[in-house]
């Protein structure tokens, strides 16, 4: 595997892209229940069709980590069934608060996610193309998730500046065990 931008002290190459499955997983795992939650609150809501489209792409990107995992025999994280509470109670609790808030809880954890896959695309370097590409290409659903809940009117919700704050500590929180746990 050549090209993995590693420094002295870091793991082999292969540990370093088994975490990346795990925690991409983890995460597209998340994502889903938290469309789940928020569609459990607002599935009949105008915003609805909306938050669908988003969840099928999580849908789909999960499906892909899914088949990666079991490809490559990666140990899944232990944490999910936090991950199934968590992400279902984020998503049902900002939906509860309104779907101004729905979108701003979409909007902090996307510019989280948005971060960590571009540090992935740059750690990987030219090693391991498809997984780049496939990780290029997420990176771009998931900014469109960011900007369709922007455009959705999530800065107006109140308290949106520590509402988003408090998810994306959450987020990064939850990369940070899930890469290792
Ligand atoms: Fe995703
Ligand atoms: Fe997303």
């Amino acid at each position: 595997m050549s090209g993995l931008r590693r420094l002295p002290g870091d793991p082999p190459a292969e540990a370093i892209v088994e975490r990346m499955l795990r925690v991409d997983h983890a995460g597209e795992y998340g994502a889903r229940r938290i469309y789940a939650g928020q569609l459990a609150v607002r599935g009949r809501s105008p915003a609805a069709p909306v938050i669908r489209h988003m969840a099928e792409q999580e849908q789909r990107h999960l499906a892909a980590f899914d088949r990666l995992v079991a490809e490559r025999r990666v140990r899944p994280t232990a944490l999910s069934p936090l991950w199934h509470i968590a992400g279902y109670a984020l998503g049902a609790a900002t939906a509860l608060l309104g779907e101004r808030a729905a979108m701003a809880c979409t909007v902090a954890v996307e510019e989280v996610i948005d971060r960590h896959y571009q540090q992935q695309i740059e750690t990987l370097g030219d090693a391991e193309p498809a997984l780049k590409s496939a990780l290029e290409e997420f990176r771009a659903d998931e900014l469109e998730h960011h900007d369709t809940a922007l455009a959705q009117g999530a800065e107006e919700t109140p308290g949106y500046g520590l509402l988003t704050a408090a998810i994306k500590t959450g987020s990064r929180l939850a990369i940070w065990l899930s890469t290792r746990l």
